[in-house]
């Protein structure tokens, strides 16, 4: 078999296989848990994600841990918010090493509280509301209006790009050089693709992740370098990290070019698969988009909804602490616990018609960006990159609608969801 170098990388290429491994069966996921929480009850004894056939933490260890899946909304909550009971460490034992221990996801207590605070500034929507004319600006002329002659396109073809324009833009990576970002992205995606449950793909994806890894801290050392060694300051990510000080500590290289990288998988293809659902929700629903085209007030509600009805990442997964109990249930120290945001955010007793996708709903919390001490801190820098997006298509894409030469969008997916393709015209 051939193997792959790092430079052929293409991102189209490793985002399919991103997709393909957290696909899974194709058994509808919103049923399943519908099922669970009406006859099955709140806790279900055991990996509930295997059935979908898709990595789980509880099943790259091999049963080795005692697993719960947990579905109601007042759990999911509970568990997200009680952060020192259920914990993320573990995150780090499996490719979190590559992270040299600097990957926030998989930090708790102390630690995550003083790294969370460096960083949370950069992205509070005070600092990331005045990137807004510099993401419209990208998304109208590099994407939109090289297209506009074209009266038809798979707009997901842009949607996989944009957001990684945009982000590495933001964090301070050079912005004469694009095509770069583009193998960066896929070097971010290959590290993601490390987790496999075919032991005949194992080896040679984590082989690319090793290589992805290594790749990704040369090129992100070479940008943190320049810029320090430049007396200039820019208001970005980088250049934020390079002189954040939280109560007396300060970053050093190897520090800040390991947190930037941890950062990218998180920031891009996250963004896409969530921009292709609010699309099919946007195009799918009956009257849904003339009503938006003519008020783009409406499309925060319309990212809000999407992010409950459809979240792109249908669980998350801490590990206990302690013994502990949910609902009656014991769930002993060192257990996994599965919250299924998927089913939570559907939760009858909390959302009227949970099932029914409706942007006039009167919005309570969900937990698609997470919710607590880990939740989404690059939520709005994703919801703002969303509305430019959206707003933008409105308005250079006239009478932007489906093509009916090809099949609707479906959102498939049971660990990540998303669509793959959406095909449009307009005028
Ligand atoms: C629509 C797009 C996005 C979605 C749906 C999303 C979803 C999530 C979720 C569910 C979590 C919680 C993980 C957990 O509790 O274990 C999370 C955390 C995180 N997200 Fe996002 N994300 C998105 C975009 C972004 C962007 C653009 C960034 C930019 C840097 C970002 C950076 C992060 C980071 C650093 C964390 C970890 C925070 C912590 O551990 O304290 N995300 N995201």
């Amino acid at each position: 078999m051939k193997t792959q170098s790092s430079e052929d990388l293409q991102l189209e290429a490793a985002y399919k296989s991103v997709s393909d491994t957290y696909r899974g069966t194709g058994i509808d996921i919103h049923k399943a848990c519908k099922k669970q929480r009406e006859e099955g009850g709140p806790v279900y004894e055991g990996d509930f994600v295997t059935q979908f056939g898709v990595p789980t933490n509880a099943g790259l260890q091999q049963g080795t841990r005692p697993t719960f899946t947990i579905f109601d909304y007042k759990d999911v909550m509970s568990v997200m918010r009680d952060n020192k009971t259920y914990t993320s460490g573990f995150i780090a034992e499996g490719l979190g090493a590559f992270f040299d221990g600097l990957i926030i996801l998989a930090m708790d207590g102390e630690q995550h509280r003083q790294v969370r605070s460096l960083l949370q500034p950069a992205f509070m929507p005070e600092s990331i509301n005045k990137w807004r004319p510099e993401i419209e600006l990208v998304m109208r002329r590099d994407f939109l209006e090289p297209l506009a002659a074209k009266k038809k396109a798979d707009i997901m073809e842009f949607g996989l790009f944009f957001p990684i324009r945009v982000m590495y833009a933001l964090m301070g990576f050079p912005t004469n050089d694009p095509e770069k970002y583009k193998k960066y992205a896929a070097w971010a995606l290959a590290m993601v693709g490390g987790n496999q449950i075919d032991p005949t793909k194992i080896e040679e994806a984590r082989r690319q992740s090793g290589i992805a890894v290594k790749a990704l801290y040369d090129s992100i050392l070479e940008v943190v370098q320049e810029r320090r060694a430049s007396d200039e300051y820019k208001d970005d990510l980088i250049g934020r990290l390079i002189t954040a000080e939280f109560e007396g500590h300060t970053l050093d290289d190897h520090e800040i070019v390991t947190f930037v990288r941890s950062l990218l998988p998180a920031a891009g293809e996250t963004t896409t698969r969530t921009l292709s659902c609010v699309l099919t929700m946007l195009f799918n629903t009956s009257g849904l988009l003339d009503r938006v085209r003519d008020d783009r007030a409406l499309i925060p509600k319309l990212i809000d909804e999407t992010v409950r009805y459809e979240p792109m990442g249908t669980f998350r997964t801490r590990e206990a602490s302690k013994d502990t109990e949910i609902q009656g249930v014991k769930i002993p120290k060192g257990s996994f616990v599965q919250s299924m945001i998927v089913s939570a955010n559907r939760d009858e007793t909390v959302f009227e018609n949970g099932h029914e996708f409706n942007i006039d709903r009167k919005m309570k919390p969900s937990f698609g960006f997470g919710f607590g001490a880990h939740m989404c801190i690059g939520q709005f820098v994703a919801k703002l990159e969303m509305n430019c997006a959206i707003n933008a298509m409105f308005d250079l894409l006239p009478n932007l609608r489906l093509d009916p030469d090809y099949p609707a969008p479906v959102i498939e997916g049971a660990q990540l969801r998303g669509c793959s393709s959406i095909h449009v015209l307009w005028d």
